[in-house]
């Protein structure tokens, strides 16, 4: 396994790298007529990675497929924040080991955050080795040379910890009207049962001109909308010297003139005014936060090391909601916590009691191995967990409905996105406040900002029609 290879990475300077992996022009007709399957999990920093997996599949030639059994390489970008999240690969694993049976040199690769897992990485090559090629989240600019050079056996390149930031790298973006901007890569937060700081490493933000340019250049290319992406997107430019803070970061990207900006995921601790502030000044940053509660009591929030209270995260949520007219709050919460007790839950509850929040993303805590909450005692039995959990998601689901129904009759600017994929008659976009939208018409306004009438509201979407 070549797991220490970080040393042989640190050896090379940003530039040899970006030398080596970034710049180097590919073949592009050495895999030409060869298909690749891509299929990734989690969150949307994986979705965005993905963008750049298939573009530097591209770069060698291979086609996109969105059939397994069409395939030349199959890549799983992976996710590793729940439990569930194995069973998923495994299940998925178990058909491409059958595709491999018709085609024998079918390429199986595995990456994405799973891969940074030392016991997922032993389990792959005891158990599958079927599987061909494993890279890490540090390694993905070496997978061109990691296909050209594939011997007969399983090529493992995870590099046990994160490299620096590299530049320039291209994407094969999903879409032609939104687009997934980096900002920072890791975390530093160590929150007591969260994987993320160990597979994907410790803050690195990326610098602010960089990140503008690349806004800028998509705004030259007619993108509408920038999503500003980091597992902490507060903390923005804090590893670094002479950098802009987020709301500096926010502003300079709003100038860029782009119509709508957006970011995830906000961490409370790392909130400031000046953030609310500079959200609330520029039209064109939208009134929408993901802000995780993770739980309602204090308790739980000190054993979890969120670094806040209660009452300090109800605080910041009063800021917002007074500072940014409109503004929609979603937010996650896990339940379950190790020896969560019923009256923590109850302070959970009277959260979303007083937050009443657009939508929530519900989770029963998932003992992630090395995490210091993994090695928690706990003593509650996993019915009581599904309990709270069926009943958190009942509060959370009827607050949803009644924000969506304040919708109702009034008219709302929306990007429309595409045609809706359950009824090809409609097209969906979302609200400045991120409420999917489903429209009758307006299948000539894709790419544009139109004024919508809302005429029903349901828990997780709405109903339109375009008003000219
Ligand atoms: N168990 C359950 N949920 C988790 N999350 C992160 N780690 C775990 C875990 N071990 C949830 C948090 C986070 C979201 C992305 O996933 O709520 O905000
Ligand atoms: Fe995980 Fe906490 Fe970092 Fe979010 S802030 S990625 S929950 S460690």
């Amino acid at each position: 396994m070549k797991l220490p290879n970080l040393n042989e990475a640190r050896k090379r300077t940003n530039k040899e790298v970006e030398y080596i992996y970034l710049n180097q022009k590919y073949d592009n007709k050495l895999f030409k007529g060869q298909k690749y399957f891509l299929r990734t999990y989690g969150c949307q920093m994986n979705v965005h990675d993905g963008e750049e997996i298939a573009s530097r599949l591209e770069s060698l030639g291979f086609e996109m497929t969105d059939k397994l059994e069409n395939a030349d390489i199959v890549i799983l970008n992976t996710c590793a924040i729940r439990e569930n999240a194995h069973d998923k690969l495994y299940g998925f694993l178990g058909r491409c080991k059958h595709a491999k049976k018709d085609n024998k040199d079918l390429i199986i690769g595995i990456c994405g955050c799973m891969a940074q897992e030392e016991s997922v990485v032993k389990e792959l090559m005891e158990k599958h080795p079927y599987v061909d090629i494993v890279f890490g989240t540090h390694n993905i600019h070496e997978l061109q040379d990691l296909i050209i050079n594939r011997k007969n056996k399983q090529d493992i390149e995870v590099y046990s910890c994160e490299g620096e930031v590299y530049e320039n790298i291209s994407y094969k973006r999903d879409s032609q009207i939104k687009a997934w901007v980096n900002i920072q890569y890791g975390c530093d937060k160590f929150c007591t049962y969260c994987i993320v700081p160990y597979t994907r490493g410790k803050q690195r933000s990326r610098r602010s001109n960089e990140i503008i340019k690349e806004v800028e250049d998509l705004v030259k290319k007619g993108y509408k909308e920038v999503t500003l992406l980091g597992q902490n997107v507060n903390a923005y430019g804090k590893d670094l010297e002479d950098e802009l803070s987020f709301a500096g970061l926010l502003e300079g990207v709003a100038k860029t003139g782009i119509d709508r900006v957006r970011f995830v995921t906000s961490h409370p601790w790392d909130f400031t005014n000046e953030m609310i502030d500079t959200i609330a000044k520029y039209d064109n940053i939208m009134p929408y936060i993901h802000l995780p509660l993770q739980s309602g009591s204090s308790r739980i929030l000190k054993l979890m090391g969120r670094r806040y209270t209660k009452e300090e995260y109800l605080d910041l949520f009063n800021r917002i909601k007074n500072k940014i007219l409109n503004c929609a709050i979603t937010t996650d919460i896990i339940v379950g916590f190790p020896n969560e007790t019923d009256e923590d839950f109850k302070e959970t509850l009277d959260v979303v009691n007083k937050c009443k929040y657009d939508s929530a993303f519900t989770f029963i805590f998932s003992p992630r191995e090395g995490t210091p909450a993994a090695k928690m005692e706990d003593k509650i039995d996993m019915k009581t967990k599904e309990n709270r959990l069926q009943e958190l998601n009942e509060l959370v689901n009827s607050y949803s409905l009644a924000a969506n129904k304040k919708y109702i009759n009034k008219i709302v600017p929306v990007l429309i996105e595409g045609i809706s994929e359950k009824d090809n008659t409609k097209v969906f976009g979302y609200t400045d406040t991120m409420k999917l939208v489903n429209i009758t018409n307006g299948k000539d306004k894709i790419g544009q900002i139109v004024n919508v009438l809302i005429t029903d509201a349901k828990s997780f979407s709405l109903d339109g029609d375009i008003k000219e």
